[in-house]
């Protein structure tokens, strides 16, 4: 089994005759756990119906840039945002050319420029075209823009001649599309990292939390994984999967938390603390669910231990990355958390956004170390973490 799971792939299909294809791709992706939405060109709608590939991939299939309908159901941005990875399979010729030359003149060459996630072509056109210097010229642009490209392969053609320019199967495209999701920049290194809320009791039935989804620090453990590292992920309670070869530690309350990563430390290479830790817990939590009688009632609280500063103080400190979700002076307060807390790498947003930050899907974050800062604006959780991962990857290498 190929790692797709619940990757979003972005499927865009241009004109050629090759696009029948495209069907056998969208169930191949979705064999393999992947999520699909189809954008087509004109020309490619002459080669098979949108119904056909909406059908297939559950999800309605979009054309149009300029559709005030299409777009109040999901904007070209949003659509460029939700991608993890876009693969065009069949890139025709006239698709490279104003793919190359930056043009945004439909919704498929428009979400390429849009898009933060990486973008794969599978070209596919006769043998000539392919060879034509122009085309040769625009496969070298996005070859320097680092786009991925997938064959194409060579053999006899739809219209008779044998050469380069036949678009490779479907396997050989999902193949190499869950290859985009995998590098080796961890191999060999533990990263353990803390997510979700925590949970502080007050009697057997009733707690103190917060709002956390977990869905970051699940997103960057599924990140560091297909870069090769060890990871474990200590959680408090979501409602989330634990992603593909993640070993996970459930812990509720913020001790148990403490504990848990302390047990880590020593094996820990880099440590993130995405967690979002009670500050505070009952000094006392009763032992039988508390009755109510009086009018009011009075619960005291004491401090929890500082997890992330515990970790940076340790002797066996592992490089420490953490995370700041502020509703004003963004920069200011993280760059004091990451000073006080001895931290090496400090990851901010402002939760006073509603559309990004805590339950959303999509975030935008500062990251923030001693002698310089770098701003990764709104992307999906996903693909916000794979750059958080490189990030802090070549932080802890330095
Ligand atoms: O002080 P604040 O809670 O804003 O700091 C956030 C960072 O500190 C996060 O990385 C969070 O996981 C970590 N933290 C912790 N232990 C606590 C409180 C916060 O590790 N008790």
């Amino acid at each position: 089994m190929l790692q797709l799971t619940n990757k979003h792939i972005l499927l865009g299909v241009t004109g050629g005759i090759a696009a029948y294809k495209s069907a056998e791709i969208i169930r191949r992706l979705q064999e393999h756990g992947a999520n699909v939405q189809v954008v087509m060109t004109k020309a490619a709608q002459e080669f098979i119906t949108p119904l056909t590939l909406q059908a297939l991939s559950g999800n309605p299939v979009h054309c149009d840039l300029l559709n005030p309908a299409a777009e109040a159901a999901m904007g070209h941005i949003e659509l460029a945002r939700w991608a993890d990875l876009v693969v065009i399979a069949p890139a025709s010729a006239d698709f490279m050319a104003r793919f190359a030359n930056g043009q945004a003149d439909d919704l498929l060459s428009t979400l390429c420029l849009a898009t933060n996630a990486p973008v794969a072509i599978a070209p596919a056109m006769n043998q000539a075209m392919w060879h034509d210097p122009a085309t040769q010229q625009n496969l070298q642009t996005l070859n320097d823009r680092k786009i991925s490209i997938f064959g194409p392969g060579e053999g006899s053609q739809a219209c008779g001649d044998v050469g380069p320019g036949r678009m490779l199967g479907p396997d050989e495209i999902v193949e190499l599309a869950a290859k985009q999701f995998q590098s080796n920049i961890l191999d060999g290194v533990t990263v353990v990292i803390t997510a979700g809320p925590t949970r502080e009791a007050i009697d057997p039935v009733r707690y103190i939390s917060n709002h956390s989804s977990g869905k970051m620090g699940y997103a960057l453990a599924a990140a560091a994984v297909e870069c090769g590292a060890a990871v474990t992920l200590i959680s408090g309670p979501v409602a989330l999967e634990t992603p593909d070869r993640v070993n996970q530690i459930d812990v509720e309350s913020a001790a148990e938390m403490h504990q848990s990563v302390l047990d880590q430390l020593g094996i820990c290479d880099i440590f993130i603390g995405a967690a979002a830790v009670a500050d505070y817990r009952p000094i006392l939590a009763a032992n039988q669910k508390i009755k109510k009688s009086a009018e009011s009632m009075t619960i005291e609280l004491t401090r929890n231990p500082d997890i992330i500063s515990a970790v940076a103080s340790h002797e066996h400190r592992p490089f420490t990355v953490g995370f700041a979700a502020e509703t004003q002076n963004v920069e200011e307060y993280a760059r004091g958390k990451l000073e006080n807390k001895k931290m090496d790498l400090i990851v901010a947003n402002d939760v006073s956004d509603k559309e990004i930050g805590f339950n959303s899907d999509n975030n935008a974050v500062s990251v923030i170390w001693k002698d310089g800062m770098k701003s990764i604006p709104t992307t999906s959780k996903y693909q916000l973490s794979r750059i958080l991962i490189a990030e802090i990857n070549a932080h802890y290498k330095k």
